[in-house]
């Protein structure tokens, strides 16, 4: 069985060993135009051309949870697309959220701020009732964002697409109850797929329905947010700050206006990073079950784009 490997940014010179050693009944190799056809492709943001060339695959393997960038291509029907499915990212999507929650509730920014003045001052204790916090999207990563962030007992609202029960979570569900979990929300988590359906959700209209004093933690894609309509609602004081992981345009351009904003904490796109040794053992573990006719974890409908 051939396996050909290629990312646009990750580093092949440690994958391919990985992979190969994870498969030995596999060649491994780094696909480069021309290359031999394989039967699996497993990659990160491929070029067209791969897709146009390999011809005779019987899987494509996407190294991440987001297959938005490889849906972009036009992909042949028949050859079915698996991600990633948690292989150690909800772990850690569940620190970065509980640790982006806690710091903005006790208010950490504000006493750093004081103690690097050399300021000893108190504020007074807020209740967590008044924090509820908001998940948008409960799959493999939001459902254990949202049960982690419960664990502190905040209230927590979950959004989806179809109805789920979570012990500790009010889920709402659809287009239809989407206004009454933001204004049931006043920090907002983003953890959706990026598909035409939720692309610039996150807009004036809807920021404006969460509570006031809302937060927003953007962990999922930067089009899910319209930059300037966050601006405007922090401006306005209706939104008291923002946490961003992620952004439109990766690195964040120089001069964008989320660099200095004083109510914005900016991250590199590391809130959940892919781990290569976990990657690779999921990834090996699909290829073999696929061999084997069996049903695999994470796959994409193209159709509904997640
Ligand atoms: N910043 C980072 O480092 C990082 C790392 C990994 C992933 N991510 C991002 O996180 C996203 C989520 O990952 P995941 O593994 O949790 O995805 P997932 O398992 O596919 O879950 C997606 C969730 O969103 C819901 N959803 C999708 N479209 C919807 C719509 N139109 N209306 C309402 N709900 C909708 C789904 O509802 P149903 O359950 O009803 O289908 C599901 O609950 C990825 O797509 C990726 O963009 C970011």
């Amino acid at each position: 069985m051939r396996v050909v490997y290629f990312s646009a940014d990750q580093d092949h010179a440690a994958w391919i060993p990985g992979l190969q050693a994870a498969m030995p009944w596999a060649d491994v190799q780094l696909w480069q135009p021309g290359s031999a056809l394989a039967d699996y492709a497993v990659v990160w943001k491929p070029p067209q051309r791969l897709i146009d060339e390999q011809t005779a695959l019987r899987a494509l393997l996407n190294t991440g949870a987001g297959v938005d960038a490889l849906l972009q291509l036009r992909l042949p029907s028949t050859v079915p697309v698996v991600r990633l499915d948690d292989a150690g990212m909800s772990v850690q999507m569940a620190e970065y959220v509980c640790h982006a929650v806690i710091r903005h509730f006790r208010e950490f920014d504000g006493y750093e701020a004081d103690m690097a003045q050399g300021r000893w001052s108190y504020r007074k204790p807020r209740s967590r009732v008044d924090f509820p916090v908001g998940v948008l999207g409960l799959g493999v990563l939001g459902e254990r964002v949202a049960r982690a962030v419960a664990q502190f007992d905040f209230p927590v609202n979950g959004w989806s697409r179809s109805q789920k029960s979570i012990a500790g979570v009010q889920c709402f569900k659809g287009d239809g109850q989407l206004d009454a979990f933001l204004s049931a929300s006043r920090v907002l988590v983003c953890l959706l797929p990026l598909t035409p359906d939720t692309e610039n959700l996150l807009n004036t209209e809807r920021l404006a329905r969460l509570q006031p004093q809302g937060y927003v933690i953007n962990v999922a894609r930067g089009a899910h947010l319209v930059d300037a309509d966050l601006l405007q609602a922090l401006d306005s004081g209706h939104l008291a700050g923002a946490t961003l992981d992620v952004f439109r345009v990766e690195p964040l351009p120089a001069r964008h206006a989320f660099w200095q904003h004083p109510k914005i904490t900016l991250t590199p796109h590391t809130s959940a990073r892919t781990l290569r040794s976990e990657s690779i053992a999921q990834i090996a573990g699909k290829i073999a079950a696929l061999e084997r006719g069996e049903p695999v974890a994470g796959r994409v409908d193209p159709i509904r784009g997640y």
